[in-house]
């Protein structure tokens, strides 16, 4: 006779102890020197959530389950609710993207100014799709909503970087620069 895997309730996946250790942080020393000093600037530690979750990625190139229990951990909040705040804002990630994160924006502004034929390019040329990587690990693809560039449309965020007024042409020149620069 087989049973059925118990699915467990809200408030139990809550209450799960946390497997972050006391005295112990996964993060550098000087990320953890960091977040030390980062949850004495607000008033309520859980304010400084969303910028300790940047800097973890950033330093872990995504979101990893030890930095969700670590975070959680040092501002006396659930791994639930660090999940909830993660999947609302897709700038963050919990798995892995290229070393070169490329996010072609195809909002209405990038659209008309060809976004759609740029991100196919992009797509042809890298020969990935959305939210794919290059099998190197050197670039991944994402179309995204509006950054915030719409007067250069078409606009592309490679990381930290804003590339705009892009044509065909001009980001391949993007993605050979930044090729070159991760030596290959
Ligand atoms: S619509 Fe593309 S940057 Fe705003």
């Amino acid at each position: 006779m087989t049973t059925e895997p118990q699915v467990p309730s809200l408030t139990q996946i809550q209450n799960q102890p946390r497997a972050h250790v006391p005295g112990t942080t996964i993060f550098s020393p000087e990320l953890a020197a960091r977040f030390d000093h980062l949850v004495t600037l607000y008033p309520v530690r859980r304010s400084a959530l969303i910028p300790m979750l940047l800097y973890a990625q950033d330093e872990l190139g995504y979101i990893t389950d030890a930095s969700i229990q670590e975070i959680a951990y040092r501002i006396s909040i659930t791994p639930l609710e660090v999940r909830n705040v993660l999947s609302y804002y897709s700038l963050l990630r919990t798995r892995p993207v290229g070393k070169y994160h490329v996010q072609v924006c195809t909002n209405i502004s990038c659209m008309l100014r060809g976004a759609n034929e740029l991100f196919a390019h992009c797509k042809q040329r890298l020969g990935i799709d959305h939210k794919q990587t290059t099998p190197d690990g050197i670039f991944s693809l994402e179309e995204v909503e509006c950054i915030g560039v719409c007067s250069w449309a078409p606009a592309v965020q490679v990381n930290y970087d804003f590339h705009d007024n892009l044509t065909a042409e001009s980001m391949d020149a993007v993605l050979d620069q930044y090729r070159k620069q991760a030596g290959k």
